[in-house]
């Protein structure tokens, strides 16, 4: 008999929990609080945006409906259980004090109630997972500087990252190097959104001012050889979303996307789906979409997943419990 070989085990390290709303979710979340929708879905039922301003104001839109704790719980919960069906065994998502706020939930309650939904997955299904608190660039340097306070004063186990989002091309990094300094201090693992909308500056500012570890993107990074060598150098890691950047109009198409070229240059890659039900895409999309058009076979995967698993935000009993699932997973 031949059976089918599952999928290699997937690991995900860039994706902002709000951006993981399902619309089903969400308009659920609508009907429990009586909120009129407005234009937020098209009529396929799908968010409606056509530019970056529009899907992060449409992003907003969607985060401002959960509420509650347990409307996080519900909400993580979905999502790690999505990941998990899909193959994966570890997730990092996004979090912002800065939506909690929004939405008038404290941070207390608001990382409580991922950490539960990812509790739930975990009991269900086995996946692992850990959140990376946020700033939001456009917000300015002081929020910026808030949310990472407020992830060194209020900390949690699970909160073991922090990053900045939003639009990169607002700000000099100097402006957000001490939210870097402090979280750093704190002991926690660093990560930067760059060289998605910025090019390779935006990249090299986010190495010199914020002493990352990882990139959020990072692709664009490709139109500057020097930064392509100080990259693999510096054994940097980059966060590549391909369907977003596709989506969002970074690239037109997949196949000139430079994610083959950045990995071939022996940058380190890991793949990751950024906000998925906004660009119709999923983790298990990333890898089976990039492994079909740049002809990546298992053992490429693997790497990949391996590359996720060393950069991950977590402790090293997790980390070791992790690479035996992905042995077991690939002992093909
Ligand atoms: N926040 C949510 N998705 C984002 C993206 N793709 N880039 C910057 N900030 C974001
Ligand atoms: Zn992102």
């Amino acid at each position: 008999m031949i059976t089918k070989p599952t999928v290699v085990p997937r690991a995900e390290l860039h994706c902002h929990i709000e951006g993981a709303a399902p619309p089903t979710l969400v308009r659920k979340m609508a009907q429990r609080y009586n909120v009129d929708l407005g234009d937020l879905f098209n009529s396929a039922g799908e968010y409606a945006w056509h530019d970056f301003t529009t899907f992060l104001k449409a992003y907003d839109v969607a985060a401002a409906l959960f509420r509650k704790q347990e409307d996080y719980a519900e909400l993580a919960e979905t999502y790690f259980r999505m990941l998990a069906a899909e193959g994966a065994i570890y997730g990092e998502v996004f979090i912002s004090s800065d939506h909690a706020a929004n939405a008038g939930l404290s941070y207390r309650a608001y990382v409580e109630g991922i950490a539960e939904g990812i509790k739930r997955a975990n009991e269900a299904t086995g996946i692992e997972g850990r959140m990376i608190a946020t700033g939001v660039r456009h917000y300015g340097a002081k929020s910026v500087e808030n949310a990472a306070l407020t992830a060194v004063n209020e900390p949690h186990p699970m909160v073991t990252g922090f990053g900045i989002a939003g639009d990169e091309r607002e700000g000099h990094p100097s402006n957000y190097a001490k939210a870097f300094k402090m979280a750093k201090e704190a002991g926690l693992g660093l990560t930067a959104h760059a060289g998605e909308f910025g090019g390779p500056e935006s990249v090299i500012g986010a190495l010199d001012y914020f002493g990352v570890s990882r990139i959020g993107h990072g692709v664009r990074a490709v139109e500057d050889p020097e930064l392509v060598k100080r990259l693999v150098d510096e054994g940097i890691v980059l966060e590549v979303c391909p369907g977003s950047n596709v989506s969002l109009g970074v690239y037109t198409n997949l196949r000139f996307h430079p994610v083959n070229i950045l990995r071939q240059a022996g940058v380190k890659i890991t793949l990751n789906s950024d906000d998925p039900p906004f660009f119709k895409s999923t983790l298990g999309h990333e890898y089976a979409e990039t492994s079909r058009v740049f002809g990546w076979d298992r053992a490429i995967q693997k790497e990949i997943t391996k590359t996720a698993i060393d950069a991950a935000f977590c402790d090293e009993a997790t980390k070791k419990k992790l690479y035996e699932k992905l042995e077991a997973g690939t002992a093909d």
